[in-house]
């Protein structure tokens, strides 16, 4: 048990701290819901055509410009010759047509000179291949060099642009996605982040378990980073992989951290920083980050999966806005869409037209999740380039909106009528705040799990969405949270695959039922601790007593084995994953297995502490209608209300709006009280449909 608890709190100490809330408001003023803007790049066209374009660009009703992404090799045509004449007649077009101006930092694309003058300024591949010039994001983002070339423009521009009343706010970089770096000043930088970590080699070998396979180093000096493109997968080990991306995102946060440094130098306090994460962000972990205001995000739905009915391809998979939304909200308090797709993109497998009104649709989505920022890439399609059959608000020709233009014009437009209608401190209708759910979710656990699946019928991405999705469909106002978030003022809190945990952790979800929560744990959580090591004792050691029961036994069954589990009469199919569970005498039996040799055993239970209770859901079944089942009578037990939306339709609150969205390929009647007043749209949600209404 000592050894136990010491593992707890080392571990505990050495685990990183969760990003504090920024202080947001004073960027965006609430009455004005959300602002919107679009991605111009000047340096594309003949500058006989900016003003035009810019005009363009605030009579279809933009309010501000996303300028100078990717724009180096016109601010430092060559090493330390700056010009940045071109950009201040861009931005003074800007003014003049009302439009504010937001700011890209160009360290996503270096120019030519620095690739061929200093190579070591890019990444290294697993094979110690040197990454060339010409895409985004390939720079080394430890390397002191390039660093100090980053300094420099950025404090250039900074210097400039910082004291500008037009100048709303930062973007840094472009999708920080903490690629992965072998490169020598990577594999220093890595050598000094394990001693910081842990202070003497040993203490590494045996978190990594290097006794394993030979794999035990004498000094920090042997330390190279983990190459599975060397070892092949058998000759990975977990931990030190683990480690791998945990030090490249801490990097990737540093980076960050460190040109908003830079920024705030010279800039004004009414200017925010932020950076645009992509939507599905497995690598870059944003609550790493110290010095950005908040975390927007590039959404794309365009996608081949998860889409619903036959026009789905259409429309789009609505996990995107779903999950980015509310996630990128937990690291500092508001959140926005910095890319939405604005039509048909050039990287799907196939891209096909979206059904007119989609873009709009995925606008009000963020708008609907509480977006402070709807700004799309880009304005005008690139007649050249590897992305020139990505559209654009504005086709080839320069003047004429494409379908995803004139979406964004109703957008917009109605956003300026609603603008009117906005009351303020508006506060959430009871019957919401009843069901008010989180899910704590961190990229850690999505890290481990997903290296070491057991099966491939588990989906670790698509595990803590399919939760989102469902408690949505119950009409939940959800979060996804970060451990240090206060529970209290969620009714129901969902813990799914939550694998690696410590001491105090446990410790505050107890407290969180004792005084009344109602929990949700589900399978793979608390199996490990933070080195991703199991315990030395029975699966899932520290929740024990928190779910009043044990973890018998898992199984997992082939594609074509039947699983079968019964709540009540009825029966739900799974293959994935499935916990044998052995209650205490004290805890509920919900749901067992109905077939296989363990026939009988539980596979859900529930446990009252407290004022609270626990639920263990130890399958993950096939359709996710057993979580639906289970969720929803959780619900009940606490006292609140529910309603049943088809996969598709969502339906949010915020600032007093209720919207109604439609992915789904067909009509849905929304049920409205008779105190409703429709604000934009009708009743019968069309497929991309949008309603607005106020209770
Ligand atoms: C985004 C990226 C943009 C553009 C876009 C194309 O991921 O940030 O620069 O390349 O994809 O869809």
């Amino acid at each position: 048990m000592r050894k136990f608890i010491t593992i707890f709190i080392i571990t505990f100490l050495i685990s990183p701290s969760a990003s504090k809330a920024q202080e947001t408001s004073r960027f965006f003023k609430e009455k004005d819901l959300v602002t919107t803007g679009i991605y111009y790049y000047p340096e594309h066209w003949d500058e006989a055509q900016w003003e035009r374009d810019i005009k363009k660009i605030a009579e279809m009703g933009f309010e501000f410009v996303h300028l100078a992404e990717f724009a180096w090799f016109k601010m430092e045509p060559q090493e330390a010759r700056f010009d940045f004449n071109w950009l201040d007649r861009v931005v003074n077009l800007c003014t003049r047509y009302h439009l504010k101006v937001l700011l890209c930092t160009p360290s996503a694309t270096t120019p030519t000179w620095m690739r061929v003058n200093y190579p070591e300024t890019f990444v290294m591949d697993g094979h110690y291949i040197r990454a060339e010039n010409g895409t985004r994001g390939l720079e080394s983002i430890v390397n002191s060099k390039y660093r100090d070339f980053v300094k420099k423009v950025v404090a250039e521009m900074a210097r400039r642009y910082g004291q500008n009343k037009d100048v709303i706010g930062w973007q840094i970089d472009n999708e920080p996605g903490a690629v992965p770096d072998y490169s020598p000043a990577s594999q220093e930088a890595f050598r000094t982040w394990l001693k910081n970590k842990y202070k003497t080699i040993d203490a590494l070998n045996t978190a990594w378990g290097a006794a394993f396979w030979s794999q035990w180093f004498n000094s920090f000096d042997q330390v190279i980073i983990p190459n599975t493109n060397l070892v092949g997968w058998w000759g990975n080990n977990p931990h030190a992989l683990l480690d791998f991306k945990r030090y490249s995102a801490d990097s990737q946060a540093d980076f960050l951290d460190f040109q908003a440094g830079i920024l705030r130098d010279y800039i004004s306090k009414a200017q925010f920083v932020t950076t645009n994460y992509t939507a599905v962000c497995t690598g870059s972990d944003p609550r790493r980050t110290r010095k950005l205001d908040f975390a927007a995000y590039t959404a794309y739905p365009n996608g081949d999966t998860d889409n619903i009915g036959e026009s789905g391809f259409r429309l789009g998979n609505s996990d995107v806005v779903l999950f980015a939304s509310e996630y990128y909200k937990s690291v500092g308090g508001v959140s926005g869409v910095m890319e939405i797709q604005p039509g048909p993109v050039n990287w799907g497998s196939y891209n096909p037209l979206l059904l007119p009104g989609t873009v709009r649709l995925w606008l009000y989505h963020g708008f609907a999740a509480g977006g402070k920022i709807a700004c799309s890439y880009r304005f005008r399609q690139i007649l050249y380039g590897a992305e020139q059959y990505h559209a654009g608000v504005i086709q080839t020709d320069g003047v004429t909106p494409s379908q995803g233009g004139k979406d964004y014009m109703q957008f917009m437009k109605e956003i300026a009528d609603l603008r009117k209608q906005f009351k303020p401190e508006t506060k959430m209708l009871a019957k919401l705040a009843a069901r008010s759910t989180a899910i704590l979710w961190n990229v850690e656990n999505y890290w481990s799990i997903d290296r070491q699946k057991q099966t491939g019928q588990w989906n670790t991405w698509d595990y803590p969405v399919k939760f989102l999705k469902t408690a949505k469909s119950l009409g939940a106002p959800v979060d996804v949270i970060q451990e240090t978030t206060d529970l209290s003022k969620y009714k129901v809190v969902i813990v799914p695959a939550y694998e690696m945990v410590d001491a105090a952790l446990v410790k505050k979800w107890n407290d969180y039922v004792t005084k009344g929560g109602h929990l949700i744990i589900t399978c793979r959580t608390a199996t490990k601790d933070r080195r991703g090591h199991f315990w030395e004792g029975e699966a899932a050691m520290p929740i024990l007593n928190l779910i009043g029961a044990h973890i018998h036994q898992t199984d997992m069954l082939s594609s074509y084995g039947k699983g079968d589990v019964l709540m009540n009469s009825n029966h739900y199919s799974w293959h994935s994953w499935a916990d044998l569970l052995l209650p205490d005498t004290t805890t509920a039996v919900l749901v067992t297995y109905n077939n296989q040799f363990y026939k009988g055993t539980a596979a859900a239970v529930v446990h009252k502490i407290g004022r609270g209770s626990v639920t263990y859901i130890g399958v993950d079944t096939d359709d996710f209608k057993l979580e639906k089942d289970l969720l929803q009578k959780i619900y009940k037990e606490a006292g609140a209300t529910t309603e049943d939306y088809p996969p598709g339709v969502f339906v949010y609150w915020r600032d007093g709006f209720y919207t109604a969205l439609n992915y789904s390929s067909e009509n849905y009647t929304v049920n409205l009280p008779d105190t409703a007043k429709i604000l934009i749209g009708e009743k019968v949600l069309k497929p991309a449909g949008v309603l607005i209404w106020k209770e």
